[in-house]
């Protein structure tokens, strides 16, 4: 047996529609125009964004819209184009062109409330047309995203600080080292020269007061040796904190140097080509173009089990562009979390400091390469 259908219920589509409208939480409004307007090939349409502007009126809002503006719904009635976009005409005038050009618009607009104050409203408006396809007026539908967009911008700019915060902190950590390093090689340099100095002058002072016994001499040469020693391993650390080869000669030689000290220490290939010009870089930049290479090098030794690595230094139009790429495991950037790899964040915040990116390319079993392009003023 077939159950009985229910039966219709009874229903008004246009008082549905009208308790939509104002129960909506997004404002709903209607602005029409006086008289309907052409807007087509052939019309001044500057001439009639100025009628538009002074007679298309609102003629119906929702309690929701109302809210928005911060007012009464009689309030909002009859205003025009002029009274909403008093703050930027301009503006006002470059969304109804858009919105008359296409019959709809999305858009985001920046809107002052009736008590003077700004929001930003993100909306949907739909053109309505008489039978001869002249425009009558248009609907909208907006809501206010002003705290969202203040949130968004609040995030941009805290990105920003931190962005300088982060360059700074390199500018002053690299100072930092320029100084211990010169401190080390001279101040400790210093001293131990003149140990080695007095060693010396003792040395000499003996052999004239008569014979030395030969195990004098050989804590003399033990002595003289370990300071041969230390004075090394102080010129390392020196050199190792601030390369003087990037201050006395230049980034090219810096690279070089990094170059054979990677293929010296990990036994790893690693090939340099340079460009037959290669550019003067101020010192800032060729500090961060240093230390970039000098990152890339030491996690190629640390993590790629490569054979081989070729480094670049190319110049195309006004960039340079440094190059490394390794043979080895490769990696996937976007699985890494800027917490866990402040080598690339690193990396990525001097590239960002000299105007330039860095792009890391890696293919788990095809290795990895880091590009990094620095704009330069021809010189
Ligand atoms: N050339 C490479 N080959 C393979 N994996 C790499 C390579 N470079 C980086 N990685 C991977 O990316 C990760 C992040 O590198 P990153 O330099 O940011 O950090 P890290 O080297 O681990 O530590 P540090 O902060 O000391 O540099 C590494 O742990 C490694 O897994
Ligand atoms: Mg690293």
């Amino acid at each position: 047996m077939q159950s009985a259908l229910p039966e219709p219920i009874e229903f008004n589509t246009s008082a549905l529609l009208e308790a939509f409208f104002e129960r909506s939480q997004d404002g709903f409004f209607f602005m029409m125009l006086d008289q309907p307007i052409e807007w087509g090939p052939g019309v001044d349409k500057d001439a009639m964004l100025d009628y538009v502007f002074a007679h298309q009126r609102m003629t119906k809002v929702n309690p929701a819209m109302a809210k928005q503006f911060r007012t009464t719904r009689e309030a909002l009635i009859g205003l025009t184009p002029n009274d909403f976009f008093q703050h930027d005409v301009a503006a006002g005038r470059r969304g109804w062109r858009a919105l008359f050009d296409a019959g709809h618009r999305h858009s985001i607009t920046n809107e002052r409330r009736l008590d003077g104050s700004t929001m930003w409203v993100e909306g949907d408006y739909m053109c309505f047309y008489d039978s001869g396809g002249r425009i009558t007026g248009h609907f909208g539908i907006q809501r206010d995203v002003t705290d969202r967009t203040r949130a968004a911008e609040e995030l941009e700019q805290s990105r920003e600080e931190l962005r300088a915060l982060a360059a700074r902190l390199q500018a002053i950590r690299e100072e930092e080292r320029t100084r211990i390093a010169r401190e080390i090689h001279d101040e400790l340099g210093q001293a131990l020269t003149a140990l080695k100095l007095d060693l010396a002058w003792m040395g000499a002072k003996r052999t004239k007061g008569g014979r030395t016994s030969e195990s004098l001499r050989a804590i003399d040469e033990s002595i003289t040796e370990r300071i041969d020693q230390t004075m090394e391993i102080v010129r390392r650390i020196a050199s190792e904190l601030r390369p003087s080869v990037l201050d006395q000669l230049g980034l090219e030689a810096a690279i070089e140097y990094l170059v054979q000290d990677a293929s010296r220490h990990s036994g790893i290939k690693v090939t340099l080509d340079t460009a037959q010009e290669f550019p003067r870089l101020p010192d800032e930049i060729a500090s961060h173009a240093f230390r970039i290479i000098q990152e890339a090098l030491t996690n190629v030794t640390r993590h790629s089990k490569a054979t081989r690595v070729d480094v670049s230094v190319r110049r195309a139009g006004g960039a340079i562009i440094l190059g490394v790429a390794d043979n080895g495991v490769g990696f996937t950037p976007g699985s890494l979390s800027g917490l866990h790899s402040l080598g690339l964040v690193g990396m990525r915040e001097r590239a960002l400091a000299c105007g330039g990116v860095l792009m890391v390319q890696g293919k788990p079993g095809e290795g990895t390469s880091i590009v990094v392009t620095i704009p330069v003023k021809a010189s």
